[in-house]
Parts: structure tokens; C-alpha cells; sequence
């Protein structure tokens, strides 16, 4: 259906399996105060509502500019358009009186030993996450609400992504050339997400952000031409899938179980191949899965003539540290690093679904 449902107990864009086109911008919210604040996302939340819906644009007055852009005709696709709104931890700084009621386990994004953070890619007060089936449907609804939100918050950072179609099926292929997404948790089994994504009841989070999901974003850039230069049987072994397939190298097809406990060191599938190491799959791995929800970039070129193209990395998760950290010290140095370089993004809160139309985003924060 064209159409993603906007009101819920939770943000859509979360667990909606993943549109093809999406842009991820980070703001610097400028709002002078708290009622300015609230305000932003008033506003926010009407927008999104008017656009996740689609429908058409009000009629502007004779002699004033048109409500819409008009980028995607007279009347507004929904094109199964969502937007997710997630808070950093600068918001919780003193500005807006609300440094008691930040997420427990948030923070300025970590720096981990294989990144090189570049400020002007990194953090941001709100992260935006617009997704829809076509760019200029995320585009539209981009430019409507920097229109409408003026004042309140100005861009940080963007990244523009694309995913693409199952070539030749199962999950999608990042630019590596592998497939991505192939041992994420079920987004269909609710009482799954409740144990891995949102923030519960009684977890000793502020009670306002109960419904809400840590929110990950990673710019990583891939060498490309330095990868493409490996060899088909050493770029898997770095994964611990095949390429072609998915499978893991132990399997025949995609979505068939590794077998670690009968590769105990790792002849079949390496011990620091990426996929083993970020889940080694023993009982207590399980706690730390998390939901990739990644898209591919592609910015055109480096300044040394490279292609510039990688990874926005985007993953959902009830507890920052159990799961996110826990997985990417695992990884720390393995193989793959020589390949990608992580450069950009920042930790953030995607808060508790808009309960109906009477609602707004944050209500319960403030
Ligand atoms: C799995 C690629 C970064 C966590 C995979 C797979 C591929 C892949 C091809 C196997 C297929 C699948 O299950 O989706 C990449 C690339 C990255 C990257 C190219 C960077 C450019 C990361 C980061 C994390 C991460 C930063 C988290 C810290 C995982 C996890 C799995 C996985 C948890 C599933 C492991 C399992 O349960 O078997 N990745 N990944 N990846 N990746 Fe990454």
C-alpha cells in the first residue's frame, strides 16, 4: 500500500521494511526556548502527517507564494513516504531545562579506533529520517518542512541513500557487493521487537521514552577501488557470506544458519570474518542483536579523483550499549576495516510514536 501509517505507540521508518530512496539530515535546533521547542515539533508532527498521508497542498491566497513546492504535481503522492524524528544528546544540555529527562544511555557518538570523525558529518540536536519509494518524493517532503520549520532549526549534515532492488532476490546488495540485511531480527515477531528495539516499561529509562528506539547513524565510506581488487574468495571470507548467494559459507542458500559450533576455528567461516564477529550466535549473543536499516550513497567523486560512495549505516536498538557498542568493539579491526572508513554520523533517540490526531511528536517530554 502507497500509504505508511503516521499515528502508532511507535515512529514508522523504524520497522517498515525499507523504501528505496531516503535522506538522513541532521539539524541544529535554534529554537530560542522551550515553548519554541514544543513548537518545532508541533509543527514536525503536522507536516509529517499531511505528507506520510498524501493529499493536496491548501490553496495559497491570490498574490502569496503556493503552499507547495510543487516538485510532485498538484496533489501529493505518499509513496509510502515516512519520517522519523530522533533526538541527540546536545538537546539535553541546558537550553531547554530537559537535562534531567535525557535517555539514559545518550551521548556525543563514540569514537571507535578505526574512524576518522570529520566534525562538519557528525551529531546533530534532531536527525530527520525521510523515506520513500522515489528520491523526489523525499526531496519534496525535505524542502516542505525546512520551509516550514525556519528559525526553529537549521541543517547540520545530510546524506542522501538509495537502496536497490533484490538483483537477483532476497535482501538487497550494498556497493561492497553482498548482500545486506540477511540476519536481521524479525520485524514481524512483536514480542522480538519488544525485547531488542523499544524501550520498555521499568528499564530504568525516563518514563517519556518508553515506545522509542536508540537510533545509530554511521557514514562509512568504502574504498572501492581498493576493494574491487581483492579477490571473490577473500572478499567473502572477510564477510563469511557468498557473494553471489548470501549464503553463509558454511550454507547453500541466503537465509540457511551458520554452524559455528561445528567450525569451532573458523575453517569454513573465519573467526574474524564481519558476520561472525558481529554475532557469534552463542546464547548470549542474542541480546545484542540489533536492526540494520542501512542505505547506499554515492556523492560523486573525493577530491583525489576516488569515487566517493559507502554506507549510511543506520541501526535501531532498545539499549545503546548492549547492543550497538557491544557489536562494534567486536568488530574493531577486523579484516573489512582496510576497506571502509567510518567518518560521519552520531547517536540518537527516535522518540515514541504519535498517538492519533490529537497528539504530537514528544509529547510526553515536554
Ligand atoms: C552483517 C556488511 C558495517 C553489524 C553484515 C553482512 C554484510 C555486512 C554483507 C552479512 C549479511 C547480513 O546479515 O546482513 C557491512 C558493511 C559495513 C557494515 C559493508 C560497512 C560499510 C556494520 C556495522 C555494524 C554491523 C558498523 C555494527 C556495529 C552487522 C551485524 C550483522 C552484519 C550485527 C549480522 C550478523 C549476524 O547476525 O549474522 N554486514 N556491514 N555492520 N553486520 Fe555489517
Amino acid at each position: 500500500a502507497p500509504v505508511v501509517p503516521f499515528h502508532g505507540a511507535h515512529q514508522a521508518g523504524i520497522l517498515t521494511p525499507s523504501q528505496r530512496s531516503a535522506a538522513f539530515t541532521a539539524f541544529d535546533v535554534t529554537a530560542r526556548d522551550r515553548s519554541e521547542l514544543a513548537e518545532l515539533l508541533r509543527i514536525l508532527t503536522e507536516r509529517l502527517r499531511f505528507l506520510t498521508a498524501g493529499g493536496s497542498p491548501l490553496p495559497a491566497g491570490i498574490g502569496e507564494p503556493p503552499s507547495d513546492s510543487g516538485v510532485l504535481g498538484p496533489v501529493v503522492p505518499a509513496d509510502r513516504l515516512t519520517g522519523t524524528v530522533a533526538v541527540g544528546a546536545s538537546l539535553f544540555d541546558d537550553r531547554y531545562g530537559l537535562s534531567g529527562l535525557r535517555p539514559r544511555r545518550l551521548r556525543t557518538m563514540d569514537v571507535f579506533p578505526d574512524d576518522a570523525p570529520e566534525d562538519a558529518w557528525c551529531h546533530g540536536d534532531l536527525m530527520l529520517q525521510l523515506c520513500a519509494e522515489n528520491p523526489d518524493t523525499v526531496l519534496h517532503a525535505l524542502r516542505d518542512i525546512a520551509r516550514h520549520t525556519r528559525g526553529l532549526m537549521q541543517v547540520r549534515w545530510r546524506m542522501d541513500g538509495f537502496v536497490s532492488p533484490p538483483r537477483p532476490g532476497g535482501s538487497p546488495r550494498n556497493l561492497l557487493g553482498f548482500k545486506d540485511g540477511t540476519a536481521n531480527p524479525d520485524i514481524r515477531d512483536s514480542r522480538l521487537m519488544d525485547r531488542l528495539i523499544w524501550v520498555e516499561p521499568g528499564a530504568g529509562e525516563p518514563d517519556w521514552a518508553v515506545g522509542g528506539s536508540y537510533q545509530v547513524v554511521r557514514l562509512i565510506r568504502m574504498l572501492v577501488e581498493f576493494w574491487d581488487r581483492v579477490s571473490v574468495n577473500e572478499q567473502e571470507r572477510m564477510i563469511g557470506r557468498a557473494r553471489d548467494t548470501g549464503a553463509p559459507l558454511d550454507g547453500s542458500a541466503e537465509f540457511d544458519a551458520p554452524r559455528y559450533a561445528q567450525d569451532p576455528k573458523g575453517d569454513v567461516v573465519p573467526l574474524d570474518s564481519h558476520m561472525r564477529l558481529a554475532n557469534p550466535r552463542t546464547p548470549a549473543d542474542a541480546a545484542t542483536r540489533l536492526l540494520r536499516r542501512g542505505y547506499n550513497y554515492d556523492q560523486g567523486l573525493l577530491s583525489n579523483g576516488d569515487l566517493d560512495m559507502g554506507l549510511v549505516f543506520c541501526c535501531f536498538q532498545q539499549d545503546l550499549d548492549r547492543q550497538f557498542v557491544t557489536v562494534q568493539k567486536r568488530l574493531a579491526g577486523e579484516p573489512m576495516t582496510d576497506y571502509i572508513k567510518p567518518y560521519g554520523g552520531g547517536y540518537f533517540f527516535a522518540l515514541p510514536g504519535v498517538r492519533g490526531p490529537a497528539d504530537r511528536l514528544g509529547s510526553a517530554l515536554l
